[in-house]
């Protein structure tokens, strides 16, 4: 799990469903505290109930969105996004506010699904996560169709990163069909 060079680091993250991610990041660095921000307000409310289960008490939850971030400029030293940017109206406009409430320097983290995964990689996928109560062939078409069809290539999310302002981008295999977009400000 990602932990930030330099205490007290202050963390984002965007997207943030039930809260897994910002929860995990925040019991890795226990002297930062993190935010995380989800336009769904059940989300929100899921991962109120997530921290207590849990007990975490550097961390937040707000609603939010992408598109409008309520933070001023540079309040963070990081930011990560874990398969939320597909589902962005303008996800350019995301990553530009992004850029703005980053601090220089500091480093975004986008995860997502990776739209050209092989059929191959996907069945493996499909097959790791099956459920039993939902049809193995369902399950791939809405993989192929909606999930990872929906989503962006490495190569496509790179692009808008460079069009919202980030000039350093690097992209890194992430476990699985997914990939990591590091983006220094
Ligand atoms: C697939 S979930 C991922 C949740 C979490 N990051 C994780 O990996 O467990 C995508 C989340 O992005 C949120 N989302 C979609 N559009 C958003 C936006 N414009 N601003 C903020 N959150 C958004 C959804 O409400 C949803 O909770």
């Amino acid at each position: 799990m990602l932990a930030c060079k330099g205490a007290p680091a202050r963390i984002l993250d965007v997207g943030a469903g039930e809260g897994v991610v910002s929860l995990r990041l925040a019991k890795a660095n226990p002297d930062a505290v993190v935010v995380g921000i989800d336009y769904a307000m059940m989300q929100v409310r899921a991962a109120n109930r997530l921290k207590k289960k849990e007990q975490v008490l550097n961390c937040s939850f707000q609603q939010g969105n992408a598109m409008a971030l309520p933070f001023s400029e540079a309040a963070f030293d990081m930011v990560v996004s874990v398969n939320s940017i597909k589902h962005w109206p303008d996800p350019a406009r995301g990553l530009s506010e992004i850029r703005r409430v980053l601090r220089s320097g500091g480093q975004a983290f986008i995860s997502e699904a990776d739209r050209s995964v092989s059929p191959e990689a996907l069945l493996a996928f499909s097959e790791h996560y099956r459920a039993w109560y939902i049809w193995g062939a369902l399950m791939r078409w809405c993989l192929r169709n909606v999930v990872f069809g929906k989503s962006y290539t490495a190569e496509e999310l790179k692009t808008i990163a460079i069009r919202a302002g980030f000039s350093d981008t690097i992209t890194q295999a992430a476990p699985g069909p997914f990939f990591l977009l590091v983006l220094t400000k």
